[in-house]
């Protein structure tokens, strides 16, 4: 469920017309909704709250201040995957023992950094990765508290490029090596295990793969306790899925995860850990962008978006359906018609939609594309010297601009002639 509704035939984000945005902002933007933010979050939090537990927003979905900003006010926690995303998280106010710092490839200045600042544990993803966190620890003076991210070779049944759970993926320490890894980081100094990190895939459309993985963590918790290990945390990652389309089967929804998640570790009477970021934000944000020609082509028609591949990369990175809905509402039983649907950037590859049925649109009209939120503006480049695109947020009948479209001069800026030219 989101806030972007029809209402008196348009689109409102909360209570704000949408076409009032775009007109003062000017197109393309994202457009968060507070409330359905809000709202994913607290479903997370109602659905683990049998027992202790931290939602920790997964910030690489979306990272704009604002928006950390309002979950943490909710009391997220955050999960971080580098040094600019813990960096973030701690200027939106999250504390560090709010901060899970996952990833496989964490450099020594990050993690020093986390060290440093704070941080409620680090999901270590390889043996090198211990030893070094435990080398830095030590030089600091400083325990380091871990889970280890196991990798429970569970197919996550996703888009290949958004899985992690097997053993040909390169995330996590081979679940049949996990033993091993955690007698080694009991020998090592400047380390304290505190519980089992897994997490599978992301867009998740079914609880089966889930439950699969999180049986095998529940027997490795029994196996590690008996090897003496306190394991009192499990970060079960994240990965649920959104309906992208209203056609499609709808994903399990927050609760019947944690239901799941009470019957296949509850008993264990660890903290629950998860990191979502996609069901958070994903329905929480649209995309709007402007019609600039309509153009005849051989047996078809090409709608042309003022937004292009480098604001809103999934559909040409992982063929993502998003589904694309005017502005203004088409009138009931108006007469659909397909449409290719691109950008202005110079690839084939900036297609956001085939043959798609949309009512009939022309120059000037807007649209919007939805369950943009996730992966959206955090995946946008200025390809093709495009500026940034901008990002807005709604709360009930107010609207803020969170992040300014650059201007060229800005663009331009950031580059630096070397004194030989
Ligand atoms: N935790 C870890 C360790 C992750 O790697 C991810 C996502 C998450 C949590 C959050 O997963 P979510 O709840 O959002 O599914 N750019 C792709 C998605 C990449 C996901 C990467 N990892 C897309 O646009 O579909």
């Amino acid at each position: 469920m989101d806030h972007f509704i029809y209402r008196g035939g348009q689109l409102w984000a909360e209570d704000v017309p949408v076409a009032e945005i775009a007109e003062q902002v000017g197109t393309p933007f994202y457009l968060y909704s507070t409330a359905t933010l809000v709202r994913h979050f607290r479903l997370f939090d109602e659905a683990l709250a049998w027992g202790p537990h931290l939602v920790c927003y997964a910030m690489k979905a979306a990272s704009n201040q604002a928006i950390l900003k309002t979950l943490a006010e909710e009391g997220a926690g955050m999960d971080v995957v580098s040094g600019g995303e813990y960096a973030r998280a701690r200027a939106a106010g999250v504390p560090g023992e709010r901060i899970v710092f996952s990833g496989v490839g964490k450099t020594e200045g990050e993690i020093r950094a986390a060290l440093d600042g704070g941080i409620r544990q680090f999901n270590v993803e390889s043996e090198p990765e211990m030893r070094a966190i435990s080398r830095i620890a030590t030089a600091l003076g400083v325990e380091a508290p871990i889970a280890l991210r196991v990798n429970p070779d569970v197919d996550a049944k996703t888009h290949a490029k958004i899985a992690t759970g097997k053993s040909e993926n390169k995330f996590g320490i081979p679940i049949a090596k996990a033993r091993a890894a955690y007698a080694e980081a009991a020998s090592l100094p400047g380390l304290k295990v505190v519980g089992i990190d897994v997490h599978i895939g992301s867009q998740l459309t079914q609880l089966e793969p889930f439950e699969q993985a999180y049986r095998k963590v529940a027997e490795l918790t029994e196996v590690l306790r008996a090897d003496g290990h306190e394991i009192t945390r499990l970060d079960l990652g994240g990965g649920l899925g959104i309906p992208y389309t209203r056609s499609n089967e709808a994903p399990p929804l927050p609760t019947d995860y944690g239901a799941m998640v009470q019957r296949t570790v509850g008993h264990l009477g660890c903290e629950i850990e998860i990191e979502p970021g996609r069901l958070i934000v994903g329905n929480a944000g649209i995309l709007v962008s402007r019609a600039i020609y309509v153009k005849e082509g051989e047996g078809r028609n090409f709608l042309i978006l003022d937004a292009a591949m480098n604001d809103l990369l999934r559909p040409a990175m992982y063929e993502a359906h998003h589904d694309i809905v005017p502005l203004i509402e088409a009138a009931p039983g108006v007469e659909m018609a397909p449409f290719d649907v691109v950008g202005p950037v110079c690839e084939s590859g900036d297609t956001f939609a085939k043959g798609r049925d949309l009512p009939p649109v022309k120059a000037g009209d807007l649209v919007a594309f939805r369950s943009a939120g996730a992966y959206g503006a955090v995946m946008a480049s200025e390809y093709n010297s495009r500026p940034l695109v901008p990002e807005v947020l709604v709360r009930a009948d107010q609207f803020s601009v969170i992040r300014a479209r650059p201007t060229f001069d800005e663009m331009i800026n950031r580059d630096t002639i070397p004194a030989w030219l």
